[in-house]
């Protein structure tokens, strides 16, 4: 019998072969099906971006428009989604809600033709078209108003910002969020997307892969440091308070949100673009102080960590982004969903090419042969 490690987190454990991302952590390297993030960054849309990662190239112009008009045609929720989320609990996280509502969106598409392109594509375009609009919904609603109805005249990130404030966004800030989503599409094996295999990899809906993904990328050590990253930045409040906060955070052995990646061991290069993304947000609409604060974090934490790689990741300056657009905290994690969608949907589609039902094993360390003590005896 073959005898293997185990290894906490899989750490270092290849899950699947996969031509969607790559990550250099040494050099900070992300390439989307080759090519550079920095580059995609600069010249490239969402939805591009999103067809080029889940058909493996960079659409025609014939291509690219047809996709933009589905997606912009597949926007509307139906109306028992919406009466559904309407019951949901104000005080419930829009994580929550987001998840809920995916899987509930698989009930009115039931079929499973996994094997028809035309299948997968109407999958993919429903739910990178309608996920803005549920997140945007239920955010409307817990304030107590009604959702508001997409703008079909507006592209996709600037129709996501009007939804959710209902006002038709500055052009720079509607491009800056198109940005954070192409910096947010994918990732490589990580956790929210390795769980979107093992879903996939049973053959069950693309509704149920994005519902197990949103809930797996919730959690505070994956997309949820966001939200904390901003919560981090208020409770120490000044410049002066980034040395003693860190230095405690480092005593009580506790992580410091928005620092630290499996992979990257120098500054992720998302951080890096959305770094700069928010110097552009603070000319054009005003100073932030707590970048001040982030910043100083940034120094402290390279001189404390450096050393064993810990460095600002994509979480650590995205918050300062959302925060400057007026964006809720707690929608901070639902907006990566909306970008992660597609990412997920590309490796959903990668895994049925070549499917085979994850199943891994475990080593056991519990007893054997047990005897049972009946329930008077214990
Ligand atoms: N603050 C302080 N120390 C840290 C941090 C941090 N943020 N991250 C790692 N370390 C230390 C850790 O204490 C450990 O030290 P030692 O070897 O002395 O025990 C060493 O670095 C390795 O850490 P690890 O926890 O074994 O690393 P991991 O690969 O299991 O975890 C991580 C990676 C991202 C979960 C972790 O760095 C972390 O918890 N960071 C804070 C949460 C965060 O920002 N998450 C967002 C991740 S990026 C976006 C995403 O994936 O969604």
């Amino acid at each position: 019998m073959m005898v293997c490690e185990y290894k906490p987190g899989l750490e270092g454990i290849p899950a699947a072969q996969s031509s969607i991302s790559y990550v250099d952590g040494q050099k900070g390297i992300l390439e989307y099906r080759g090519i550079r993030i920095e580059e995609l960054a600069e010249k490239s849309t969402f939805l591009e971006t999103a067809y080029l990662l889940i058909w493996g190239e960079l659409p025609s112009q014939q291509e690219l428009q047809a996709f933009e008009h589905e997606v912009r045609h597949h926007r509307r929720i139906k109306y028992r989604i919406r009466d559904m989320m309407k019951c949901f609990p104000e005080s419930g996280h829009p994580m929550d809600a987001l998840q809920a509502s995916a899987a509930a969106l698989g009930l009115f598409y039931s079929l499973r033709d996994l094997h028809n392109p035309a299948y997968i594509r109407d999958s993919v375009v429903r739910l990178i078209a309608t996920i803005p609009t549920m997140v945007a919904a239920f955010q409307l609603m817990r304030k107590g108003n009604d959702p508001v109805r997409p703008r079909d005249d507006l592209d996709y990130s600037a129709n996501f910002l009007y939804m959710l404030n209902e006002q038709e966004p500055d052009p720079l800030a509607a491009r800056i969020f198109d940005i954070c989503l192409i910096l947010h599409v994918e990732h490589t094996m990580n956790a929210s997307t390795f769980s979107a295999r093992v879903t996939a990899s049973t053959l069950t809906d693309p509704y149920a892969v994005v519902a197990s993904a949103v809930g797996t990328l919730g959690g505070p050590l994956h997309g949820g440091a966001n939200e904390e990253v901003i919560q981090m930045l208020e409770e120490i409040g000044s410049v002066e308070n980034v040395r003693p906060y860190i230095e405690d955070c480092l005593q009580r052995k506790s992580k410091i949100m928005g620092f630290g990646h499996r992979v990257y061991k120098v500054k992720d290069p998302r951080a890096t673009i959305l770094q700069k993304l928010a110097e552009q947000l603070f000319e054009k609409f005003g100073y932030d102080k707590y970048y001040d604060i982030a910043q100083e974090m940034e120094r402290v934490v390279e001189e404390k960590l450096g050393g064993k790689g810990i460095y600002p990741n994509v979480d650590f300056y995205s918050g300062l982004v959302y925060r400057k657009m007026g964006i809720p905290t707690d929608l901070f994690t639902p907006i990566f969903a909306i970008a992660r969608v597609a990412g997920w949907l590309a490796h959903w589609k990668e895994q049925l090419a070549e499917n085979r039902i994850f199943r891994p094993t475990q080593v056991y360390n519990g007893h054997h042969e047990v005897s049972y003590i009946p329930i008077d005896q214990r």
